[in-house]
């Protein structure tokens, strides 16, 4: 195989690769979104990597360039990347050690962003600043010259960009316990809260300046009693046709919809500048059965 570059795949090249470690770095974050910790299906634990270094030096065919490490999502502390960085430097110096060409760094993403109002992540300015202190004083303290540094940050870049806007249908009180309030959408859009338990803020677009009045909960309209998009949203009085809004969709939303109950997925429309224009364009019913076959023999 020929290495990056567009050599081609008879140019003898050495592949380039990094390697995906895992730190041993735990976070304060969702079970399903954390990915550094010794207990992740993802990179190779510290037990192993002393041997994965001697082997990859012993391939012809690869050239390590450098190592990465992705220790979860939405994080807001930045305690877990400093240590990170740290880690990955005596592993970088351990690589050299094992005569791994090593010059690049990968920390990652998780840079977490405000879904609610008492999400208080720090900005992405802050975010980067610790990142690099942290990699310079490791490297000091090793003696290293300084990588080049890449992040792979998500959620952080484009989350807040989107909203995604509902209409309410029914509702239903139960006593003493909660109105449900139902919209026409929910797990197949965005599966985060039935995935992780992700928490959102909503507002309803037509009553922006009516003053919050309840407790609902927003039910999805999947067959799942837990296709609940928000638990507790604190909304005026609703009524049916209601546009339902809710913050923060930008990321892993349209990326991760799904057609789960053979539910269409909703059009994007990207607004700027006075001006609204389609993004993605709504799937029909048509869209759905593109695929389906029915065997002649079926028919008759
Ligand atoms: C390897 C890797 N890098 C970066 C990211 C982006 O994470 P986030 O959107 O939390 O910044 C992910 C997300 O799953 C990932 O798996």
């Amino acid at each position: 195989q020929g290495g990056q570059g567009g050599q081609g795949s008879d140019s003898q090249l050495p592949t380039r690769i990094m390697l995906r470690l895992t730190p041993g770095i735990d976070c304060h974050t969702h079970d399903y979104i954390r990915t550094g910790h010794l207990d992740s299906k993802f990179g190779f634990d510290p037990d192993q990597i002393e041997a994965v270094f001697a082997f990859i030096g012993q391939q012809p065919n690869l050239t390590c360039v450098g190592l990465h490490a992705h220790i979860g999502s939405q994080i807001f502390e930045r305690q877990p990347h400093q240590d990170l960085a740290e880690v990955m430097v005596q592993w970088m110096e351990k690589a050299k050690s094992y005569g791994l060409p090593v010059t690049e760094l990968n920390l990652g993403g998780g840079l977490g962003i405000r879904y609610t109002e008492s999400d208080d992540p720090p900005s992405i300015d802050e975010w980067v600043q610790a990142l690099c202190q942290a990699v310079k004083a490791a490297c000091e303290s090793q003696n290293l010259p300084l990588p080049k540094l890449l992040c792979e940050p998500g959620r952080s870049l484009i989350g807040t960009a989107c909203v995604t806007a509902y209409t309410i249908g029914s509702s239903k009180t139960v006593p003493e316990i909660r109105t449900y309030v139902a919209i026409d959408g929910g797990m197949s859009d965005n599966p985060r809260p039935i995935t992780y338990q992700s928490l959102y803020r909503a507002v309803v677009a037509n009553k922006m300046s009516a003053p919050v009045s309840e407790t609902v909960t927003i039910a999805g309209k999947h067959c799942e009693s837990g296709d609940i998009l928000i638990k507790e949203a604190s909304l005026p009085q609703t009524e049916p046709g209601d546009i339902l809004v809710v913050m923060g969709t930008g990321a892993y939303n349209y990326s991760m919809a799904s057609n789960y109950n053979r539910l269409p997925r909703p059009a994007a429309v990207v607004v700027a500048n006075q001006e609204a224009k389609m993004l993605l364009r709504r799937e029909t019913y048509q869209d759905l059965i593109r695929q389906d076959c029915l065997p002649d023999s079926l028919l008759g």
